[in-house]
């Protein structure tokens, strides 16, 4: 399989007390995480996994909310958040068949969701520039997160087991796809939302909007009433 290519050196650079705010924010999260998981990846990205897939759904809901008080269109903002969140809580539904979270990382994860949701709406409501940010900065950091991972794997120290079977039929994988392949796609895809969520940022402030890195392709999930049929 060939691996999709994404500019892993894109950051941006601080301007301002909010995009300060949110690197600070994002850089202390960083260390925590470090501390917590050192080189456990698999158990790292079923955690953070279960973090990451919030912003957009929150994002999207107060866009939502905003756009039918304003009754204006959202410009394609609300489908653009909710396809993250999914793509992210797909994220999860794949790691999870490669690590299974401890009794106190799955109370972790419970504590961790209410706190973050709450601080994530009320910030998102203050300001959305910075929200958009802090998901940028995140982001960086899930990119440099999965290339170490990568490294983890083609030094012989996290096992190349055969891809999960949903992330095979998620992403199109080969059949003989591995777990390399999957952190590959995945690391793109934290790429893309990278750049989306710079540009949203750079689009409140005013600023030029970058380039945005292209999401691997991936099949579209079917609402349950279509299985059905
Ligand atoms: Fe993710
Ligand atoms: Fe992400």
């Amino acid at each position: 399989m060939t691996a999709p290519f994404i500019d892993l050196g894109v950051h941006h650079k601080p301007a301002g007390m909010s995009d300060r705010v949110a690197l600070g924010f994002t850089k202390v999260l960083r260390w925590t995480a470090d501390t917590f998981f050192a080189e456990r990846y698999g158990h790292r990205a079923v955690v953070l996994e279960t973090v990451a897939a919030v912003p957009g759904m929150v994002g999207a809901t107060i866009n939502h909310l905003a756009c039918l008080r304003r009754m204006c269109d959202d410009k394609g903002w609300i489908k653009t958040l909710m396809d993250e969140a999914e793509n992210e809580r797909m994220h999860l539904m794949t790691f999870i068949e490669i690590s299974q979270p401890t009794r106190f990382e799955r109370a972790v994860i419970i504590g961790v969701q209410w706190i973050f949701y709450l601080c994530f709406f009320a910030l998102y409501l203050v300001s959305s520039k910075t929200a958009h940010r802090v998901v940028g900065y995140f982001e960086e950091e899930a990119v440099i997160s999965y290339t170490h991972y990568l490294a983890e794997i083609d030094e012989g120290r996290s096992p190349n087991v055969p891809a999960p079977e949903i992330a095979k039929k998620y992403w199109d994988l080969p059949a003989e796809a591995t777990l390399r392949d999957v952190v590959l796609v995945v690391r793109a895809d934290e790429a893309h939302h990278r750049d989306v969520n710079h540009g949203f940022a750079n689009e409140l402030a005013g600023l030029p909007v970058g380039p945005v890195a292209d999401c691997p392709p991936h099949v579209t999930l079917e609402p349950n009433w279509k299985k059905a049929a």
